[in-house]
């Protein structure tokens, strides 16, 4: 594996506790960061810390979707330390089903979390990174907010929107050296497969030319690149990796 040099860093990864943020983390550290975990789970917050069992590591219950939470813990963090990265990925999907059948307050619930949840944090952390004149945000949006899947209307609107926020984003913050991007992954096995129907996973695989599942450590690499110094030019973009999904 390629090594990269985040000493002197820090990142906030938001929905850390499990899944793609919790391996975000354990990369970033190995490389030298200083990582704060957020997620709206205490319990796997702090298995994830005894797992890890790294001083470089702290986290805190934050809703992403909670402003006035996500403001506090920012103004407490940016007391002591500048924030250099950020990776919006917490995220759920809601159950499967047609538009028409879909709960309006679990819509709503998904929406806040996928795009509100981003949103919040941008907006929060972006001052600090405009004063260090740093940064380095990592959008988790979907290849479902590129394509539309049938029966996740809500999660595919959710992710839209996080990408339509990126491209504005990363233009407003252009002329620093801020970057902002989106990944649109395809289907990786962790624990939010567990909220769809089997045959809605079934089908999200047949339409991946590589045929298979994305594994988490590829999906990290692509992320560390994104946040990485090296990247000191693609802002506002959006980079798939759907294992040939959507070529667009
Ligand atoms: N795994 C996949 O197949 C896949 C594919 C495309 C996109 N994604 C996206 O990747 C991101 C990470 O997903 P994952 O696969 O690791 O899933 P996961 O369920 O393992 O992890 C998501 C984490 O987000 C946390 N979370 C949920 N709501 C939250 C909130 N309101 N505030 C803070 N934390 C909250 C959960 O507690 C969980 O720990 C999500 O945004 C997801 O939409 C995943």
């Amino acid at each position: 594996m390629n090594k990269f040099d985040f000493k002197n860093r820090t990142a906030v990864i938001t929905g850390g506790g499990q899944g793609f943020g919790l391996d975000i983390a354990k990369r970033f550290l190995e490389s030298g960061a200083k990582v704060i975990i957020w997620d709206i789970d205490e319990k796997l917050l702090k298995s994830a810390s005894s797992e890890v069992n790294n001083e470089n590591l702290s986290y805190n219950v934050v809703d992403v979707s909670n402003y006035s939470q996500i403001e506090q813990n920012i103004n407490q963090i940016t007391l002591k330390t500048n924030i250099d990265i950020l990776i919006n990925n917490a995220g759920i999907t809601g159950p499967t089903a047609p538009l028409w059948e879909y709960d309006v307050d679990e819509w709503n619930k998904i929406v806040q979390i996928n795009l509100m949840g981003t949103f919040n944090c941008c907006r929060a952390i972006a001052p600090n990174m405009i004063k260090n004149n740093y940064g380095r945000i990592v959008n988790v949006a979907s290849v479902a907010g590129k394509d539309g899947n049938a029966n996740a209307s809500a999660y595919s609107s959710g992710k839209a929107g996080a990408i339509g926020l990126t491209k504005s984003l990363g233009k407003e913050l252009a002329d620093y050296n801020i970057a902002v991007n989106a990944v649109t992954p395809a289907g990786a096995k962790t624990r939010i497969l567990d909220q769809m129907s089997k045959e809605h996973v079934q089908r999200m695989l047949s339409k991946v030319p590589r045929g298979r599942f994305l594994e988490i450590h590829e999906f990290t690499s692509l992320v560390c690149w994104l946040c990485s110094e090296e990247n000191s030019f693609s802002t506002a973009a959006v980079f798939d990796i759907s294992g040939g999904r959507s070529t667009y």
